[in-house]
C-alpha cells in the first residue's frame, strides 16, 4: 500500500515555514481586494448570523457607526441599500475601507464576517425617504462662503482652523451635520479640540490643538499659526469646553438657510473613491 505521510509532512512543513513568517514577518499591509467573494450576500436573512454581525458590528463599528447605525462620525448606514449600493460594493467597501478617509481597512476579517455584519445591517435598512431633498445648494454655497470658508476648506480653498470639508456631505449623517453648525455637541474632532493657553503675563492664546506630550503642546492659533509652548513657561493650558467654531443658532442662520448649507455640503464629493 502506498503511504501518503511523507507528502502530507512536507506539506505541513512547508505550511508551517510560512505562517512562521507570518508571524515573525513585520505584517506588510494587505493590498486591497477588488472582488467581493460574491455578487449578493449569501448569509442574508440567516438568523445565526444576524446574531453574531450585531456582535460584530458593535464592537468593531459602532464607535463611529452609532448603536443604531445611523452615523455619528460617519455616514447613515441604514440607508445605503436605499442609495443604490450593492452587496457587493458594501462588501468591498467594509473589507478596504474607504481610503484617505476614516473609514479604516478590515483586512483581517473573514469573508463570513463581513458578510454576517452586512446581514446585521440589512435588518436596520430603512426605505429611502419619500421628502424631496431640501434646501437650494446654490444659496447654501453663497452662505458658505459668507459663513464658513473663513475656518474650513472645500477643495483646496478657505480657512485652515476648522478641519476640510470637501468630504463631509459622504463622511456624515444630515443630522450629526446640523447637530454641529448649531453647536449642540460637546466632542470635537480629534486635532481641532479647542485650547486656551495663559501666559505668565496673563495673556491668553485662544486655539486648536494639534498635539500634546507631557510638556509641550502644540496648536494652531485663531490665526493659523502653528506654535509649540513648553508646559513649565505656561501659567495655564485650559482644554476649553466651547468649540473653536460658533454656534449657528437661528439668529445666524435661519433654519431654511441650514438646509441650503447643508444640501451644498451634501453635493461635496471631495475626491471620487468609486465605490459602487
Ligand atoms: C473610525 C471610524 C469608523 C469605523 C470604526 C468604521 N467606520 Fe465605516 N465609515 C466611517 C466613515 C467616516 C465613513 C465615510 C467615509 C467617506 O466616504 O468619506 C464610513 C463609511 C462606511 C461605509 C460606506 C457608506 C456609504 O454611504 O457608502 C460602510 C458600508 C461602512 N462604513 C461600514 C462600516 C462597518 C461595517 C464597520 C465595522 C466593521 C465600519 N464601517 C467601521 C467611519 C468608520
Ligand atoms: C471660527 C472658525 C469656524 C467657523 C466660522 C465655522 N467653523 Fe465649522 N468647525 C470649526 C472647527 C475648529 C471645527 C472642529 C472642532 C469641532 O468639531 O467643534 C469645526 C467643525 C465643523 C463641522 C464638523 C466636522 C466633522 O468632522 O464632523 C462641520 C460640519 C462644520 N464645522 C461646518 C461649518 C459650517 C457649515 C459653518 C458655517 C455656517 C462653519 N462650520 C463655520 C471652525 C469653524
Amino acid at each position: 500500500m502506498r503511504t501518503f505521510g511523507p507528502v502530507a509532512s512536507v506539506a505541513t512543513v512547508a505550511l508551517l515555514a510560512i505562517l512562521g513568517a507570518g508571524l515573525s514577518a513585520q505584517q506588510p499591509t494587505p493590498a486591497p481586494i477588488t472582488k467581493a467573494p460574491a455578487a449578493t450576500n449569501p448569509l442574508q436573512g440567516d438568523e445565526a448570523a444576524i446574531k453574531y454581525g450585531m456582535g460584530l458590528f458593535r464592537s468593531r463599528c459602532a464607535d463611529c457607526h452609532g448603536v443604531d447605525a445611523r452615523g455619528v462620525r460617519s455616514p447613515d448606514l441604514t440607508q445605503v441599500w436605499a442609495s443604490g449600493r450593492t452587496d457587493e460594493g458594501l462588501f468591498l467597501t467594509v473589507k478596504n475601507g474607504v481610503p484617505n478617509t476614516e473609514m479604516p481597512a478590515n483586512a483581517r476579517m473573514f469573508d463570513h464576517e463581513v458578510w454576517q455584519v452586512l446581514a446585521y445591517l440589512r435588518t436596520l435598512a430603512a426605505p429611502a425617504s419619500t421628502d424631496p431633498p431640501r434646501g437650494n445648494a446654490e444659496n447654501g454655497q453663497r452662505l458658505y462662503r459668507a459663513n464658513c470658508a473663513s475656518c474650513h476648506r472645500v477643495n483646496g480653498v478657505g480657512g485652515r482652523l476648522g478641519p476640510d470639508l470637501s468630504r463631509i456631505g459622504s463622511a456624515r449623517a444630515r443630522d450629526a451635520m446640523v447637530r454641529r453648525i448649531r453647536g449642540a455637541v460637546e466632542d470635537f474632532r480629534p486635532g481641532y479640540e479647542p485650547v486656551t493657553l495663559t501666559q505668565d503675563n496673563g495673556q491668553a492664546i485662544h486655539g486648536v490643538k494639534k498635539n500634546e506630550d507631557l510638556f509641550s503642546v502644540q496648536i494652531m492659533d485663531t490665526r493659523e499659526r502653528i506654535q509649540g509652548y513648553e508646559k513649565d513657561k505656561m501659567k495655564e493650558v485650559a482644554n476649553d469646553t466651547k468649540s473653536a467654531m460658533p454656534p449657528f443658532g437661528t439668529d445666524r442662520l435661519s433654519a431654511s438657510d441650514l438646509d441650503d448649507v447643508v444640501r451644498y455640503l451634501q453635493t461635496l464629493r471631495g475626491f471620487d473613491t468609486a465605490v459602487k
